[in-house]
């Protein structure tokens, strides 16, 4: 297993380039089981997750392979509609071939994904989506198997405790577009992600209205064909070289940038001073004057993302100032406030809140990554930490950023791999 080593106090400048977005291309890869046709998925980050995702495709009958960016899917036999327990708990996206294999197959058989480090993550908004489609679901050894004779559109109110959920909406959608007759998704998720889902579902021949808004429409279609798409950029990767730009005080352009996915953060470290400008897709990123604290509370899209949350963190624990991060998405996804104070942070946890006291300087240390967001969020403290930052389990960086450390390195950062 390799580490990430970091030695702090650099700058950052120069230009780096965002790929293509985790979140959306998992559901889009998954989307093709809905069609025996060829598809073409371009801008396609080589992460740990996508080749997860591949693994998952093949299982089921597909021929998948990601080569430069681009991955052409076929089918090579009879789509298999069992998602197995290996593959599914290693990463819980992998849940979102339900909608498809169900709205194609009538039937699917996959693992739930379980628990992780960062909550419960219950399905049940999945689970009631499809039930209203006319499935008939049950939970038999750790697995959902969900038949149905054929799907019925309905209506169907997709909210929970938390708000809208992403990959319910997305599994929900998947399945619909091949129901009879109109689905209605109310407390729809409204994040880009759905939306690039809907546009490349659109492309296969689905109609589908409302994306992007939390009611969403669908008039059911009896075939879907295949399509060609490219991935919207990563707005959680931009977000990240963003933060990396002003906890070093350097000055960095950012391109294939849709700024438009980025309101609430642009607007957070606009608020604590940052000096942000956009020219086309390129965004460029400075601090003119000394930033201050800024309150944050993470909401569903539009709303600040909670897969923002850690790395913020990073940057208001530099900061001057008192700054309040409250997580409504996910009250447990704190792992990383013990990591950042044994860097010299002064944060306290109180249930949902981080108070978070921003201090002179941190510290490197060894640290220990324990979900993928909160890597990122290790890794920008080290950018700013006086000497050397080791992080281990660095699997977890690369689960949802491609090449993180090649793009800081060649933003000056001092940042290398060791063998733990
Ligand atoms: C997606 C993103 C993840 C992001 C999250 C929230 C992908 C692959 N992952 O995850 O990076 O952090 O959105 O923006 O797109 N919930 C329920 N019941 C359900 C489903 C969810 O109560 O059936 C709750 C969750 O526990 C959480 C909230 O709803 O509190 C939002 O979760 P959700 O949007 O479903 O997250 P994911 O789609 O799994």
């Amino acid at each position: 297993m390799d580490k990430l080593i970091i030695e702090g106090g650099v700058k950052l400048k120069g230009e780096v380039t965002v790929s293509g977005a985790k979140n959306s291309v998992l559901p889009i890869l998954a989307a093709t089981l809905l069609t025996d046709d060829a598809c073409v998925i371009k801008d396609v980050p080589n992460l740990r997750d996508t080749n997860t995702m591949l693994k998952i495709l093949r299982a089921l009958g597909k021929n998948a392979e990601l080569d430069k960016g681009i991955v052409t899917v076929s089918s090579l036999k009879n789509t298999n509609f069992i998602a197995d327990y290996k593959l599914v708990s290693t990463m819980r996206a992998s849940f979102c071939v339900l909608g498809p294999l169900l709205g194609k197959l009538k039937k699917a058989k996959v693992s739930l994904p379980g628990g992780c480090i960062i909550g419960v993550r219950p399905v049940d908004l999945h689970l009631k989506g499809i039930k209203c489609l006319g499935a008939d679901v049950s939970i038999e050894s750790g697995y959902v198997v969900a038949k149905a004779s054929r799907l019925r559109g309905s209506r169907m109110y997709l909210g929970g405790v938390y708000g809208s959920s992403v990959l319910a909406t997305d599994n929900v959608m998947m399945a619909a577009v091949l129901a009879q007759g109109k689905t209605v998704i109310e407390s729809a998720a409204c994040e880009p992600e759905v939306v690039d889902l809907a546009e490349f579902l659109n492309k296969m021949g689905a109609k589908i209205k409302g994306h992007g808004t939390p009611v969403i429409e669908i008039e059911g279609v009896r075939h879907l064909h295949g399509a060609t798409h490219t991935i919207i950029p990563d707005r959680i990767e931009a977000g990240t070289l963003m933060i990396a730009a002003l906890i070093t005080r350097g000055d960095i352009c950012i391109k294939n940038v849709l700024f438009q996915h980025l309101g609430a953060l642009i607007d957070k470290l606009e608020e604590a001073g940052a000096s942000i400008t956009k020219k086309d897709t390129t965004v460029r990123v400075r601090c003119k004057r000394r930033l201050r604290a800024v309150n944050i509370t993470t909401l569903p899209y539009p709303g600040f993302p909670t897969d923002m949350q850690a790395q913020i963190m990073s940057l208001m624990s530099v900061t001057p100032g008192i700054s309040v991060i409250t997580e409504k998405i996910y009250p447990d996804r704190f792992m990383h406030v013990a990591e950042l104070n044994r860097m010299g942070a002064h944060i306290q946890r109180e249930g949902p809140h981080a108070i978070v006291e921003g201090v002179k300087g941190l510290s490197g240390a060894p640290v220990m990554a324990s979900d993928l967001r909160a890597s990122a969020c290790l890794a920008l403290a080290g950018l700013v930490a006086h000497a050397r930052t080791s992080i281990s389990r660095i699997y977890h960086l690369e689960r949802g950023y491609e090449n993180l450390e090649g793009k800081l390195e060649r933003l000056g950062a001092k940042i290398w791999r060791e063998k733990e």
